[in-house]
């Protein structure tokens, strides 16, 4: 392999190692789970409820542990538990005073998610809470039991916890600690920590995974992003990697290799985080209704200017790249730039991107696609794209994450906060940016999205028709959605919804790839939902459609009013009203989101956190 190698790079942060004519090896970016500190000069004060409440707003980095640990009269107090943070709150007495605290919240990655596993880990003087990966951390571990420690858990944050106490009782000298550890650890951690000695102050690490300290006047934060802290104060300081910091409520102290640096004091112009129902039974409700209101408002903005979107005409090769649902509206994207702008459009999962032979250079446009802009995957696309001189454009929902602040240009979905894990809003916003973009100015036709909010909404009212679909759904074990071109595209994000709430086996399929073996899964009562809004395939479709329920296949049919598809080969059906075609996409969800949510209801499914997931997936 090292024979192979061609070149060094060093141009983007340390992060891109080594160039080889194949590809480009990152470290790994492991951000998951979230990271919160606070300490006040007020001794009265308790830190709980803040902790708290910075953990609510990170939970969407993980939820299947938490855990705070703070000073109580001169001595370090653990409290953690498994299970989203509301089983936390339940454990901890908001009451005591205590000027100083650090908190987490856990996605299981290493070791499963319980009690013992849960952060923050105590080892000798030191309380740690930890994101990332210490890869060699069964070597410390080893090296360490021979230094008498031993350890409670399976987890590396107690080993990292070790290793510190380990190098400042050498030492002497916390910060000396932590400069040390950075040349021991290997792989990627943001640490928080509180000594034992040190009553009026944290302390912190930062390698490859990001951490921010909040600033304000006689009191100080950290936080895993900015969001986090927004209710207390805008002002943050991003951390660099290799650096280390001791902060205090009125002091801040930022170090790289021994070395005291200069840290730049930042203000945040993003949203701020909106945790509120706003009457709705779940936030994945409330935002598929929200849904309306952000398309008018983008298209509005868009007519009047008040954003503009770059020429994508130029460059002679253009790639997307996403995961999940905005790889799904990147496939949407790919075939609307296609068709409209006549130029080829290939469509990357970027967890593969990043790994494969890439054929990029100044001529190639990536545009990648994410709602948090936190996606680890796809930020190691944006800067592999970098690295091979392609330029690079973010359609990003969260202002000035990483993803935002990475890529060349931005265009922000504006869709607001996104709490459901699964997106609805921020997804079709995304889809919006694409059909503005393969619209390339042509005014009169994007005037004619004008009437597409009201659409949506008189979709979104339809709903006693996804009851009674959803109710015919909600006891299958498998179903099938089917489309072709964009709405295969579309098919692929139905599945996706309904898998990821309602715990359902679903597939996405091509109309016509069917019967070359899938078919032999339809039998009596298969549900099959089958998407036509494209009156020049419809035939095709509708021969498909005929195919399964020739097997006894129990057919929706969701279909545009322009198709003109006459038949009776359906069990339900819902109309899609006329629009301009590149629209159906942004009409064809809403059915297919709605049915999802009515059958994860009825289902008695945890909407808007589902088992497994976490909204941010910040791990490769
Ligand atoms: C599905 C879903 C995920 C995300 C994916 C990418 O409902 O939300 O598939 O689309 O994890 O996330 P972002 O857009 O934040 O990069």
């Amino acid at each position: 392999m090292l024979s192979r190698l061609v070149a060094v790079n060093t141009l983007t942060k340390n992060k891109i190692k080594i160039i080889t004519k194949e590809c480009i090896y990152l470290e790994k970016e492991i951000i998951m789970c979230g990271i919160i500190g606070y300490v006040t000069k007020e001794k009265t004060k308790t830190v709980i409820p803040i902790l708290l409440d910075g953990l609510k707003k990170l939970e969407y980095r993980g939820y299947d542990s938490a855990g705070v640990a703070f000073l109580n009269e001169n001595k370090v107090d653990i409290i953690k538990e498994s299970g989203p943070i509301v089983n936390l709150e339940k454990s901890l007495n908001k009451e005591i005073e205590s000027n100083i605290g650090i908190g987490h919240t856990r996605w299981a990655t290493h070791g499963k998610a319980t009690k013992e596993n849960s952060h923050p880990h105590r080892c000798g003087k030191m309380t740690i809470v930890h994101n990332g990966i210490i890869e060699n951390y069964l070597q410390l571990k080893d090296f360490l039991q021979k230094e008498n420690y031993s350890f409670i858990s399976d987890t590396d944050t107690e080993v990292a916890a070790a290793l510190i106490d380990y190098l400042y009782e050498e030492s002497g000298n916390v910060l000396d600690a932590l400069n040390d550890f950075i040349k021991k650890a290997k792989g990627a951690y943001a640490i928080a920590i509180i000594c034992d000695d040190f009553h009026d102050r944290l302390f912190v690490i930062k390698k490859a995974s990001p951490l921010i300290i909040g600033v304000n006047e006689n009191e100080n934060f950290i936080a895993s992003d900015v969001p986090a802290i927004l209710d207390k104060t805008n002002k943050y300081i991003i951390l660099e990697d290799k650096d280390y910091a001791e902060i205090y409520a009125d002091k801040i102290n930022v170090y790289r290799d021994k070395k005291k640096i200069k840290y730049k004091i930042n203000d945040f112009k993003g949203d701020k985080l909106l945790i509120d129902k706003q009457g709705y039974e779940h936030f994945m409700l409330k935002e598929i209704h929200e849904q309306p209101d952000i398309i008018k408002n983008l298209i509005d903005r868009y007519l009047k200017k008040e954003f503009i979107l770059p020429d994508i005409t130029k460059y002679q090769k253009i790639i997307v790249v996403g995961c999940g649902s905005a790889y799904h509206a990147g496939l949407i994207g790919k075939y609307l730039i296609e068709k409209n702008l006549n130029i080829e459009v290939s469509c990357e999962i970027a967890s593969e991107f990043r790994y494969k032979k890439l054929f990029l250079d100044k001529d190639s446009l990536v545009i990648a696609i994410s709602q948090s802009g936190e996606t680890a995957d796809t930020l190691a696309a944006v800067k592999i794209s970098k690295a091979c001189k392609a330029h690079t454009l973010g359609i990003v929902n969260v202002k000035e994450s990483s993803i935002a602040r990475e890529v060349d240009d931005v265009i922000y979905t504006e869709a607001g906060t996104e709490i459901a894990v699964a997106t609805t809003k921020a997804y079709s916003a995304q889809v919006l940016m694409f059909i503005l973009l393969s619209l390339e100015k042509n005014v009169s036709k994007i005037k004619k999205l004008k009437s597409l909010p009201l659409l949506m909404q008189k979709l979104i009212n339809q709903v006693d028709d996804y009851k009674r679909i959803a109710s015919y759904i909600q006891e299958k074990e498998h179903l099938f959605f089917i489309g072709r071109l964009i709405d295969y595209a579309v098919a692929m994000e139905g599945s996706l919804k309904l898998k990821e709430i309602s715990y359902i086996h679903s597939e996405a399929y091509a109309s016509g790839e069917l019967k070359h073996g899938t078919i032999s899964l339809i039998e009596k009562g298969t549900p099959v939902v089958a998407l036509v809004s494209d009156k020049s395939i419809a035939e095709k479709t509708l021969s498909n459609i005929k195919e399964v329920k020739a097997r006894d296949a129990n057919v929706v049919l969701i279909v545009s009013e322009e198709s003109n598809l006459i038949s009776d080969c359906y069990d339900y059906k819902i109309v899609l009203p006329s629009i301009l075609e590149e629209a159906y996409p942004l009409l064809m969800i809403i059915p297919l989101q709605l049915i999802s949510y009515e059958v994860a209801k009825l289902r008695k499914c945890s909407i808007d956190k589902p088992k497994n997931l976490a909204k941010s997936v910040t791990v490769e």
